[in-house]
């Protein structure tokens, strides 16, 4: 079949990667891509805002299935476009319908659903410009630190986790009152700061049942030892050492079940990849975040250890047979590291020319922002390029990985050199 990613990230490589190895694959387009993603398929220049130009492309290249990579598209309601046009609507799209989309999409939306299927989740009140003052109330009974979110999509930087409490009402007046984030903050989620570590537990559901994919942890500050301010995630390992049966057992009873379920009872057909963002306190996860895709770089980590044709398990989900579907996991670890442009996440320079020898044995390149102009591959964005490498060790894999760092080569090149440094 004729598939269509859309997406430009570590993660769309990853998955790329995946998908280019399908026997069910006749041509994959990626739209827009990136240097990596041109190895394994077409890259398409599409606005992923512009769902109508992407219907034409679909009809018009005989495209089957449709893989939503990020978050934006899926929460403006790509798949929903798809099913109201009889021309589309038989198109194999994976990715959730708007309303489960809005999981990632409003804070506010996904703490209530927690709250109607007893989902363990961080104590919360959702405030907006008519009940500020009770916002203030509220956070005046919480402890420090004090946890603000911006209700919607506010390109991963909604978050704000204030120590103490002047800087934490300050936080909450730009928010609400002076539209920090746009109209994404005209609701802000205050809740109860969890203390633990965190880690990303991936399910795929068919809108019926679910699988649960590879397990992972990413690394989301700049500095070594999690300092300094968040990026996009400076490196992933797979699997989490503690992420074990027991505490899996009780991630699976109290957290994705009843999501599944939740979502079915409510009547929304979700058909593609649910990221529980999970923190572990004391043993007992709670979930901090969902997001409607998979996570980037956990994906560099994660997609490597599917072993399936990966087109046998989106159709499953597409046709609501993932009961029969097992997944075949690679026992081994994989680490990944994250290869930025110096002075990410603040301000870098693009357009940095790259040399990249071939991947040692074990080790898979995932370009993130790199793109080609005149046949040479260049720097195009804050995180350019995943060095993944499997180990029979966390060990290991840690040494392929941070060997192989040095066969990549630009002049803004940084990383950080600790990945995996408290699962050790
Ligand atoms: P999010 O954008 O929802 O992933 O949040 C960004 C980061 O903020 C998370 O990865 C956590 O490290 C942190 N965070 C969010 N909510 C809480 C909470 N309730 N307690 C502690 N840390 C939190
Ligand atoms: N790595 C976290 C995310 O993709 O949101």
């Amino acid at each position: 079949m004729n598939v269509l990613l859309l997406g430009s990230g570590g993660r769309e490589h990853a998955i790329a990667w995946k998908i280019a190895q399908s026997k069910k694959l006749s041509t994959l387009f990626i739209a827009p891509g990136n240097a990596g993603t041109h190895e394994c398929g077409q890259n398409v220049s599409l606005n992923l805002s512009d769902f109508s130009s992407i219907g034409s492309f679909v009809l018009s290249h005989s495209i089957e299935m449709v893989i939503v990579g990020p978050e934006a598209p899926l929460v403006e309601g790509i798949h929903d476009y798809f099913l109201s046009l009889p021309e589309l609507s038989k198109v194999k799209v994976i990715g959730p319908v708007q309303k489960g989309a809005l999981l990632e999409g409003s804070k506010d939306y996904a703490k209530a659903f927690m709250q109607r299927h007893s989902i363990p989740t961080a104590v919360y009140h959702t405030f907006n410009k008519d009940n500020y003052d009770e916002g203030i109330t509220f956070l005046k009974s919480l402890k420090p630190p004090y946890v603000l979110k911006a209700d919607g999509l506010a390109a991963g930087k909604g978050v704000v986790i204030c120590s103490d409490l002047r800087e934490a009402q300050q936080e909450f007046a730009d928010m609400i009152q002076h539209s920090k984030f746009g109209n994404a903050s005209s609701k802000v989620v205050i809740e109860e700061f969890l203390s633990g570590i965190e880690c990303s537990v991936f399910a795929i559901s068919d809108g019926k049942t679910y699988k649960l994919l590879p397990v992972a942890k990413d690394y989301k500050r700049i500095g070594e030892g999690n300092t300094g301010p968040n990026t996009g995630g400076m490196g992933s390992v797979s699997p989490v050492p503690f992420a074990d049966e027991i505490f899996m057992k009780k991630v699976e009873d109290r957290i994705v079940k009843p999501t599944v379920e939740g979502l079915i009872s409510e009547g929304i057909e979700y058909k593609g990849f649910i990221f529980f963002g999970l923190i572990n306190v004391e043993g007992e996860p709670f979930v901090i975040e969902y997001n409607a895709r998979m996570g980037d770089p956990e994906t560099e980590s994660v997609f490597p250890r599917i072993k399936n044709d990966i087109l046998e398990v989106f159709d499953a989900i597409a046709t609501q047979t993932l009961d029969q579907i097992n997944l075949d996991i690679d026992p081994r670890f994989v680490v990944s590291v994250m290869l930025v442009s110096k002075g990410y996440p603040d301000a870098y320079e693009k357009g940095i020319k790259m040399t990249i020898s071939k991947a040692p044995h074990d080790t898979l390149y995932f370009h993130a922002g790199t793109k080609i102009v005149d046949d040479v591959i260049v720097t195009n964005g804050g995180r350019v390029l995943s060095v993944s490498s499997y180990g029979n060790t966390m060990k290991e894999a840690l040494e392929r990985s941070y060997s192989a760092v040095q066969k990549v080569n630009y002049n803004t090149k940084h990383f950080r050199s600790d990945i995996g440094f408290d699962l050790q």
